[in-house]
């Protein structure tokens, strides 16, 4: 057997990230606004975004949930690839982070199929039925990961989507003394995920490291 790979490089990023459709108006603006309010600039890549509402448009997705909302940015460009009378239910822990999401979303062309819940997602989660989504992303705290993947796992019907974020580790993968204090968490996900039978997984190197993986 033989097979090869090509080493990526910041040079192929920015090359991809070019030919990648990007931000629209609306979308800048809510980055901008969210890093002036002081909200942390972790949203996912515009190349990451597209990737993700190619996905769920591939698979005819029609209902996600979603982890760690943030500012809004992903439920925002995720909502976009739903049909119409798709639902994209968005868990945020934060009161300050929801506060600004909640009046994102209301202001965007997908508030009509996007719910925000604020709270613990270990209590919401528990809320939704079983079999109730088509697609599940987590985005939110490391630590969390696991409870939310098997919480996930129950949620997302048979062959729909367990997608999760910033498999790379903020790019402290292989770090010995990782600063980030959710780095060793993402490391001890990433076995887990690697190892997690019920999904059939792939790590897609676009912005901070995409576990894509089907539930069986
Ligand atoms: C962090 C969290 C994220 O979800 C992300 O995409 C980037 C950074 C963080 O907690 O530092
Ligand atoms: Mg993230």
């Amino acid at each position: 057997m033989s097979h090869e790979s090509t080493l990526v490089t910041q040079r192929h990023f920015e090359y991809l990230a070019a030919r990648t459709v990007g931000d629209d108006q609306f979308l800048k603006q809510l980055r901008a606004d969210a890093q002036a309010a002081g909200i942390p600039a972790i949203d996912i890549a515009p190349e990451e975004a597209s990737f993700l509402q190619i996905l769920l448009m591939a698979t005819k997705a029609r209902d996600v949930v979603e982890v760690g909302t943030l500012a809004g940015y992903s439920a925002v460009a995720m909502a976009r690839a739903l049909p119409r009378g798709g639902t994209l239910r968005t868990i945020e822990l934060n009161p300050r982070h929801a506060d600004f999401a909640r009046r994102r979303i209301a202001a965007s062309d997908v508030a009509e199929l996007v719910t925000l819940f604020e709270g613990d997602a270990r209590v919401v989660l528990a809320t939704f039925a079983t079999h109730s989504a088509d697609a599940i992303f987590l985005d939110a705290d490391k630590a969390g990961y696991s409870r939310y993947l098997e919480e996930g796992l129950r949620i997302v019907r048979p062959g729909g989507l367990v997608l999760v974020d910033n498999a790379f580790a903020f790019g402290q993968l292989f770090h010995e003394r990782p600063t980030d204090r959710e780095a060793p968490a993402v490391k001890a996900f990433n076995e887990i995920m690697a190892k997690e039978s019920r999904l059939q997984s792939v790590i897609v190197p676009l912005g901070d490291g995409l576990w894509v993986g089907v539930k069986r």
